[in-house]
């Protein structure tokens, strides 16, 4: 058999029960819930499509390095194997692992960031822009402007503009931007991939004014995959050695290894600059743990070590991308408006090009969300006005320009059919759409509101 998109590299050996609640439980449940589906039990839920962060099924490898962890606190062998795959594969000379993503986020910026500074990024990820404005600074997104527009289909949708970014250092200058990030691939514009071409670009720009370049590497794999894929010069290239020159163009990178490095908890911190890692070693003592294992178990850091190179495995991605592109592919087909062309980890439900006379004040997309879960027991998350909606300094409400349903596919762990049931769920929701309700917010507010919020159903104006 020819190894495309329908060769499954793996079989199932461990199974993980889940259940079913009837429809009118479905409705109870998540009415229970003050229509937030983060108050959800996992239990009331049939496919969990919340998020691909830490949620993806491990391997009989990792596993197995598991029970070889090694607990010592200062200098463990498990530090030593995490050092070795992420030496190998991102080439920095300083390693430093964390908790989690935002953990790294936190010790970078905190030691790097002062009160007034600016960091530019394509899309900063929302735990990214809170760091930095915790920290006194300015988060400023510079991707390209088809990335705000769903039906833009380009192969690099995920690219910063790099006359935005030279225009942004012209204003504010050198002195106020201590770090330039890109977020590969970039989640909070629909998981699309960055191009080789636009980083050395964006690595160029930075070098040549004296500002380190970072990358925010979650999905450093799937970003691979897509350049293979799609830019020229490297369809027969192995995707570490992707990934090797990608990196080779950064001075450091963050980022949560319950992406692409398919671990249940983990992240990374690493930097060439001998300066940034003496300030960030501190914090990271002061705040993680010892610099050799970061917040985490030994054991975590062997799962992370060989997560990190199944995630470049070409099978592992053409199944994995492939399952993306399969859900939205059959949404697309059954007329479910959606971010093109398809992501790396997630589908984006367009909710205003399915409810165009929704308003936004009502929230569409999680009016989607709730009834999907009512309708097919199906977890998606609002990225939305829920999530973003803000009052400016008159206090008017600012909208998003995006009212986004994400559909986050955790990875190695749901078939086909699971995803079919998706694509029934939504075609069900898309049948009711003149009868969805409008929601008003109970309880919550705040940035992080989207957490914790309560909602009530109310008619729709
Ligand atoms: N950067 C990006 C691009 C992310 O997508 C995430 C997490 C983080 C940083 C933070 O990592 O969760 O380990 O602290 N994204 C998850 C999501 C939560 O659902 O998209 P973390």
């Amino acid at each position: 058999m020819e190894r495309g998109t329908t060769y499954k590299p793996y079989r199932i050996k461990m199974v993980e029960p889940i259940t079913v609640p009837t429809l009118s439980e479905r409705v109870e449940r998540i009415r229970a819930a003050g229509y937030n589906v983060f108050n959800l039990n996992a239990d009331d839920i049939y496919v969990d499509l919340l998020t691909d962060s830490g949620t993806g099924a491990m391997s009989q490898a990792q596993w197995a390095a598991m029970f070889i962890g090694d607990e010592s606190y200062a200098g463990s062998r498990s530090y030593a194997r995490f050092q070795e795959a992420t030496h190998d594969i991102f080439g920095f000379s300083h390693i430093l692992p964390t908790h989690q993503g935002r953990a790294a986020e936190n010790v970078l910026f905190s030691s790097v960031v002062k009160p007034g500074h600016i960091i530019p990024n394509n899309m900063h990820f929302d735990t990214t822009r809170a760091n930095i404005i915790a920290n006194g600074g300015e988060p400023v997104d510079l991707v390209i402007d088809e990335a705000y527009d769903p039906g833009a289909d380009l192969p690099f949708k995920g690219n910063m503009d790099t006359g935005k970014l030279e225009a942004l250092i012209d204003e504010v200058g050198v002195e106020r931007i201590p770090l330039v990030m890109m977020t590969i691939t970039n989640n909070s514009g629909g998981g699309e991939p960055v191009s080789i071409e636009n980083i050395r670009a964006v690595s160029e720009i930075a070098h040549a004014h004296g500002i380190p370049f970072f990358i925010d590497a979650c999905r450093y794999a799937e970003n691979a995959f897509f350049i293979r894929e799609r830019e020229e010069g490297y369809a027969e290239k192995e995707p570490i050695e992707i990934a090797r020159e990608v990196f080779s163009l950064a001075d450091g990178m963050t980022m949560s290894a319950k992406k692409d490095g398919l671990a249940n908890i983990g992240g990374i911190l690493a930097m060439n600059d001998d300066g940034i890692f003496a300030a960030t070693r501190e914090r990271l003592i002061l705040m993680e743990g010892f610099t050799t294992y970061g917040g985490l178990a030994g054991r975590d850091l062997d799962a992370i070590a060989v997560g990190l190179r199944e995630a470049l495995d070409l099978n592992y991605l053409r199944d994995r991308i492939g399952q993306t592109r399969y859900l939205g592919d059959e949404l697309t087909e059954h007329g479910i408006p959606i971010i093109q062309p398809v992501g790396g980890h997630a589908v984006y439900i367009d909710a205003l090009g399915l409810l165009p006379e929704f308003l936004q004040s009502q929230f569409p997309a999680l009016s989607i969300v709730v009834a999907l879960y009512e309708q097919a027991g199906v977890r998606a998350v609002e990225i939305g006005s829920v999530m973003f909606a803000h009052p400016d300094e008159n206090g008017n409400v600012v909208y998003p320009k995006l009212e986004l349903v994400r559909l986050a596919i955790p990875r190695r762990m749901y078939t086909r059919t699971h995803l079919d049931a998706v694509v029934d769920g939504m075609m069900e929701v898309a049948s009711m759409k003149g009868d969805l309700p409008g929601y008003a917010i109970t309880e919550g507010s705040g940035p992080l509101r989207h957490f914790i919020a309560r909602f009530e159903q109310v008619p729709r104006r």
